[in-house]
């Protein structure tokens, strides 16, 4: 069922393109602005080498502990709205990849099958396996009213997710794309949707109700008193934010720029996680996403100071390419590339992998 020829994240993403409309191939691809930031995702994984330790011991794993839970590899589905735009089974493939791999999962607030099915879904085939479900997460981003809001994280809780990932960089973004029928926000179904102001010289953002529902350090405030679920705040960059989020309550952070989609010219967080590390005194998990590709990236992430990374656009590309298989081969295909890679650098424990193991390569 998968074509030979598919050996790599790389491969599916050259490959995704024939399989998705070319709207919807370029609003997974696209950054903000001029992609400045997009293309430091990669670069900046690039820029690092590895130093090897020569005839190491290479007994280990990959597996780790986060929040109280085991995961099989420091690697995460990251939250991706709308999976139906790639393949029609949407959600429910990757939840379905997800449980076959033994993979944590972040459902996004605009998923496109209900986050009660999903998560229903990962327990069915998980029962089939005889085996617990995968570390389900539920990514929240917050409704204009706080009603709804909490409306979305009592059903996440219900429906077993273990934790909430509030977004607080996504609320700026301009509009992305306009959805085909059948393809909806169907957590949202009742609740007013975001108005987007715009005029025909462009979007009019500061003063409008859209600027004014940003996420503020209130609403983690409220959400902290909301809910018992470990709250994990992705989009933070800079040390400062992180230290006060500490303060704040949250259980985690995940170092994210949204893959480049929100504010053109943010470093990378490969560039950034240390800051946010030295600042955070290891006091909550750091995670990161964008750009992780291949097992070094992960290996470098996590030298650089990161429990774990999340995957966000090969999630689309798999699914496009071969439904479920393609994501579940996707996960494979990383998790198998990591083993190398902590193998190849004699450090088969995720404990070893320290920044002396990492160099510059930029000349
Ligand atoms: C996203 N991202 C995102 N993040 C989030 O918190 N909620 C969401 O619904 C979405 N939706 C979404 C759709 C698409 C098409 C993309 C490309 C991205 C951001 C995502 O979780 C993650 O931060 C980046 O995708 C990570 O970068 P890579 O792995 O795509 O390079």
């Amino acid at each position: 069922e998968i074509p030979a020829d598919l050996r790599s994240l790389a491969d599916y993403e050259r490959r995704a393109a024939a399989h998705m409309a070319p709207e919807v191939w370029r609003h997974v691809q696209e950054g903000a602005g001029r992609e400045i930031t997009l293309r430091e995702n990669r670069a900046a994984f690039d820029r690092i080498g590895l130093l090897p330790r020569a005839m190491a011991d290479l007994s280990g794993t990959t597996r780790i502990e986060l929040l109280g839970r085991s995961h099989a590899a420091p690697i995460m589905l990251g939250p991706i709205a709308y999976q139906r735009l790639a393949n029609p089974d949407g959600e429910l493939a990757t939840a379905r990849a997800a449980t076959a791999l033994d993979t944590g999962m972040v459902a996004s607030t605009l998923s496109s099958v209900r986050l009660e099915d999903i998560a229903a879904c990962a327990r069915l085939l998980a029962a089939e396996f005889a085996r617990p479900a995968p570390p389900l997460w539920f990514q929240l981003y917050l409704q204009q009213e706080r009603g709804h809001s909490l409306e979305l994280v009592r059903r996440a809780e219900e429906a077993g997710y273990e934790a909430i990932v509030l977004t607080i960089d996504a609320g700026l973004k301009p509009s992305g794309i306009v959805l085909p029928d059948g393809v909806e926000a169907v957590n949202l179904a009742g609740m007013p949707r975001p108005r987007q102001t715009s005029t025909p010289g462009g979007a009019i953002l500061l003063g409008t109700p859209l600027a004014a529902a940003a996420p503020g350090w209130e609403d983690l405030a409220w959400l902290r008193a909301a809910t018992r679920l470990p709250i994990l705040v992705k989009g933070m960059v800079l040390a400062d934010d992180a230290r006060r989020a500490v303060e704040e309550g949250v259980d985690g952070l995940i170092v994210s720029n949204h893959g480049g989609r929100v504010l053109d010219g943010l470093p990378s967080p490969v560039e950034l996680i240390q800051s946010v590390a030295e600042a955070t005194g290891g006091a909550v998990p750091l995670l990161l996403d964008g750009g992780v590709r291949q097992g070094t990236d992960v290996v470098k992430a996590l030298a650089l100071g990161a429990r774990a990374v999340l995957v966000g656009r090969p999630q689309m590309h798999a699914l496009a390419v071969a439904g479920m298989a393609g994501a579940a081969h996707m996960i494979h295909l990383l998790r198998t590339e990591l083993e190398a890679a902590m193998a190849q650098l004699g450090c088969p424990k995720v404990e070893m992998l320290t920044p002396d193991r990492l160099v510059s390569l930029a000349g």
